[in-house]
């Protein structure tokens, strides 16, 4: 068995792996890759899966649950269009390379995007705090996890608009007060299943509000409510798998206890990388994520004999991302306690060789 610290596509618990993979191959007498999407089965698999949902995140009454396409990628297209209202102007939080995403997106639906807050000065190795949120804008949007630098969002921004966030690498890692929100997105393929679906958490009270000019079917979220996810086909497998994996999440203390174990995942690597001199982090302090951690070597003259120690040690997924460098371990729900002991132990022993 390797050990996953991919950033995403990214581990999930074998037996769910174990399950799809049987529903591959008899589902009800046939693949699930061939049922009608229309099919009672798969009909009862998009309601459990809508249902667990809000069940793992206590989403109130009053907001749907979809599954589209497109990716995250998409969201930042889809949240900004449905979110323009007579102002036609948004605020954003950049920070890093997903936010900047979400931001371009916006623009490119006519948005005035106004980022009122920004780690850019320190290549985004911080969550801004120092800042006024806007209350002329229809609505604020931030990214809650920074999977490629490494920061995380403590605490939900304090605003006075409709509230939009990006949630691909943190959802389910956590609980999370969906009242405060209008619009959350996250693609399906960190903590919730394989890539194909996008999560859709909506306000209803946001439908049919856009005032865009240009607004497609298919990005239009009141059609995808209106037809409960239905609307074309749906990204069956992801969906079904999706619905698998939280089940398992439920079944293991919901988010709740999720937090849990990434707290000690994140605690563990954390306290390896700060008391051991090979290394140093990108992120220090209250910003660090618990799902991406991102490292550096102090002496960038070992990363040969520290690469093949980690790969002789069956981890993978390890490489930083280009913008930072050095190395990232994400530690999505699935990833175990053990395998971070794995790694930490890895780091330990490189430690002792070279000092
Ligand atoms: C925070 C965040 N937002 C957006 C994306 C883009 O997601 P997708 O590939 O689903 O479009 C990613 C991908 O890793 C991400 O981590």
């Amino acid at each position: 068995m390797k050990h996953n610290f991919g950033a995403g596509p990214c581990i999930l618990p074998q037996t769910v792996f174990k399950q799809a993979a049987d529903a591959v191959l008899d589902f009800n007498g046939l693949s699930i890759l061939e049922i009608s999407h229309r099919s009672a089965d798969f009909v009862a698999v998009m309601e459990e899966a809508q249902a667990l949902v809000k069940k793992a995140l206590n989403v109130p009454e009053g907001y749907s649950v979809l599954f589209l396409q497109g990716g995250a990628s998409l969201g930042f297209t889809i949240s900004a269009l449905n979110m323009m209202r007579e102002n036609k102007t948004a605020g954003y939080i950049n920070t890093g390379t997903w936010a900047k995403g979400a931001i371009g997106e916006a623009k490119a639906v006519g948005i005035d995007v106004n980022i009122f807050a920004s780690s850019e000065d320190q290549n985004f190795n911080y969550i801004p705090k120092d800042y006024k949120a806007p209350t002329d804008v229809d609505y604020i949007h931030y990214t809650s996890n920074n999977t490629i630098f490494g920061t995380q969002f403590q605490t939900t921004p304090e605003v006075n608009v409709p509230l939009v966030c990006d949630m691909s690498s943190d959802i389910f890692s956590k609980p999370v007060d969906v009242s405060k929100y209008d619009i959350i997105y996250a693609g399906a393929q960190k903590n919730l299943g394989p890539a194909g679906a996008t999560l859709f958490i909506v306000k209803d009270d946001i439908l049919g509000k856009s005032t865009s000019p240009f607004m497609p079917k298919y990005l239009n979220l009141s059609n995808h409510v209106a037809k409960g996810s239905m609307m074309n086909t749906p990204p069956v497998f992801s969906v079904y798998a999706s619905m698998l994996n939280l089940r398992d999440l439920i079944e293991n203390g919901g988010v709740q206890g999720a937090e849990e174990r990434n707290t000690a995942k994140a605690n563990a690597l954390y306290n390896e990388i700060d008391a051991n001199p090979m290394f140093k982090a990108a992120v220090q302090g209250e910003d660090r994520s618990k799902m991406n951690v991102t490292f550096l070597l102090t002496d960038e003259s070992a990363k040969d004999e520290f690469d093949k120690m980690w790969n002789d040690a069956a981890i993978v997924g390890l490489k930083g991302h280009r913008s930072v460098g050095g190395y990232r371990a994400s530690m999505y729900n699935a990833l175990t306690l053990d395998s971070v002991k794995v790694l930490t132990e890895v780091m330990g022993e490189f430690a002792r060789i070279k000092g």
